[in-house]
């Protein structure tokens, strides 16, 4: 654990009123902190099963067992570590005074039993509600992000560091954001207590940015699976059920990652027709735009994730008898002279990828490789490593050259077929089909790269409006 000298800006003694499982965590990490602490209790002679359970995991002789109002009065940062259930019968009028001027720091949740699952519908958090029991007290909300196993191990066993705090006084937040940092985790500045509803939201969902991009990824592969089942053993049987589950999955797997990629690229198209139709980047975009371009990360690892299951099935079948076009049989005329018995050995010659198959997957493997670059600079911490530029070039720039490359392995494997093909029947092919949406995407931003239009785009970027309000001057100089 990062075991930082305590800041002197915080008082060193806290008082944690409660005794489960988060408060005898917390107490334990503020010792290792090099704090001292009290807990409150309202049977400080009865020890708690959490507290006193197992020694080893508790340094009972450092801390204090007190009551409640000793616990309060003692100390000037108080953690209250109780069910809001539990606020007011704990926090009456005379609990109150004695909480006059002290930081109160409410790290509860809402649970989904009981009162605490309706106060998910009331309009204030738990943290307004404590503020409005002791009025002449400072409460901030914290560190309700931080499981108790978190608290008690090393943060480095996993689950996030950073502790957002919202509170209406300055110094009151100042006194927790040092608090958090002494116990190595990084506090993050979130403003008033208003937004400590956001905070209990925020930890009732997991991974609530992802429920789009995954239903989406979802119905694509459910069409795609759809779309190769019927095509080929529907309307025509040359490839047995047994070769569903790598052949054919191998496919939909490649075009639900070539349509997924080609969705995380397009919205940009859309936001920047957006902004040459307003002539202003100044108006916001609509609702289902501003969606869908929060949820490109997500779509773009989804495709990622889908691209390996494509990589490593394609390894393990690349094969003669899985890509027969690819490894074209070497025919040889073989006469058997009449009164000859016994059997005839043919020597076979070994079959040799054409050239079709060795750029198509070179193109791929490239494609692939850009891929994993993008996917490991979306890691936050290796995301925070880059300046904008960096992130622009990678994320933009090369995230195009990637999305043409994945392109082009497919039209390079696609091309000689559709030509024999033919139209419309060329309609019926994976292939086919799984291009037309990444060269509307690739062909819209060429369009949009024209100096003429790109030259347009970029006044925009920089400020400048085609209509500008009454009594605005120009000052971009372009
Ligand atoms: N556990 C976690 O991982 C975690 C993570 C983030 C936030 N939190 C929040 O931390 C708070 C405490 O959670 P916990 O897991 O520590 O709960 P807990 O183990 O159930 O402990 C709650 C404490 O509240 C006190 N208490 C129980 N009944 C009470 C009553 N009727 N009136 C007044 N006090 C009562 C008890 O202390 P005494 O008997 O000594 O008075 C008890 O030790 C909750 O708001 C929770 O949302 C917990
Ligand atoms: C970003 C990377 C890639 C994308 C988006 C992608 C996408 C696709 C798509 C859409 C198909 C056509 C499916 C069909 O109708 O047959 C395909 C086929 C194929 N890809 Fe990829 N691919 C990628 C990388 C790779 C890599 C790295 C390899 C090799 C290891 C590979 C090997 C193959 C093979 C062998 C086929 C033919 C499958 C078959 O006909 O059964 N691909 N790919």
């Amino acid at each position: 654990m990062e075991n930082s000298a305590p800041s002197k800006a915080t008082p060193r003694d806290v008082g944690i009123v409660g005794t489960g499982q988060y408060a005898s965590a917390f107490a334990n990490r503020l010792l290792t902190a090099g704090y001292s602490v009290t807990l409150g209790s309202r049977r400080p002679e009865h020890p708690h099963p959490f507290l006193f359970g197992d020694p080893e995991k508790l340094a009972i002789d450092e801390i204090r067992v007190t009551s409640l109002e000793d616990c309060v009065r003692g100390n000037d940062v108080i953690i209250v570590a109780l069910h809001v259930d539990h606020f007011e019968s704990t926090f009456t009028p005379e609990m109150g005074r004695l909480c006059r001027g002290k930081v109160l720091i409410d790290v509860s949740n809402r649970g989904s039993s009981g009162s605490e699952k309706n106060a998910r519908t009331k309009p204030t958090s738990n943290a307004q509600l404590l503020a409005s029991l002791v009025p002449e007290a400072r409460v901030v909300k914290a560190f309700n992000s931080i499981s108790a196993y978190v608290m008690e191990n090393d943060v480095t066993a996993g689950g996030t560091r950073a502790v957002p705090v919202a509170g209406d006084d300055i110094l009151a937040r100042a006194t927790v954001c040092a608090l958090a940092r002494d116990m190595g985790f990084e506090p993050q500045e979130n403003g008033s207590l208003a937004n400590a509803w956001r905070m209990e939201e925020a930890v009732l969902r997991a991974f609530p940015e992802w429920t789009l991009a995954t239903v989406v990824a979802l119905v694509v592969f459910v069409f795609w699976f759809l779309f190769a089942v019927s095509r080929f053993y529907l309307a025509s049987s040359n490839i047995k059920w047994d070769q569903l589950p790598l052949k054919i999955l191998n496919k939909v797997f490649g075009a639900t990652s070539l349509t997924l990629l080609s969705l995380t690229y397009f919205p940009s198209t859309f936001a920047t027709l957006f902004q040459v139709a307003y002539g202003t980047k100044y108006r916001g975009f609509p609702g289902w735009l501003d969606t869908w371009l929060k949820s490109r990360k997500q779509l773009g690892l989804l495709a990622y994730f889908l691209i390996c299951f494509h990589v490593v099935i394609s390894t393990l079948i690349l094969s003669p008898t899985y890509m027969r076009s690819w490894f074209p049989a070497i025919g040889a005329i073989v006469r058997i002279p009449a009164n000859m018995t016994g059997n005839v050995v043919v020597p076979l010659e070994p079959a040799w990828m054409t050239w079709i198959g060795e750029l198509s997957l070179l193109v791929g493997i490239a494609a692939f490789a850009l891929m994993s670059l993008l996917a490991v600079t979306s890691l936050p911490s290796v995301a925070r490593s880059l300046n904008w530029a960096e992130w622009r070039l990678i994320h933009s720039r090369l995230g195009y050259v990637m999305l043409t490359l994945a392109m082009t392995h497919v039209y390079v494997m696609g091309v000689p077929k559709w030509m024999k093909t033919g139209f419309p029947l060329v309609f019926f092919q994976v292939k086919f089909l799984s291009i037309v949406l990444p060269s509307v995407v690739i062909f819209c931003k060429l369009i949009l790269l024209l100096p003429c239009v790109d030259g347009y785009v970029d006044r925009i970027r920089k400020g400048w409006e085609r209509k500008k309000p009454a009594g605005k001057q120009d000052l971009t100089g372009v």
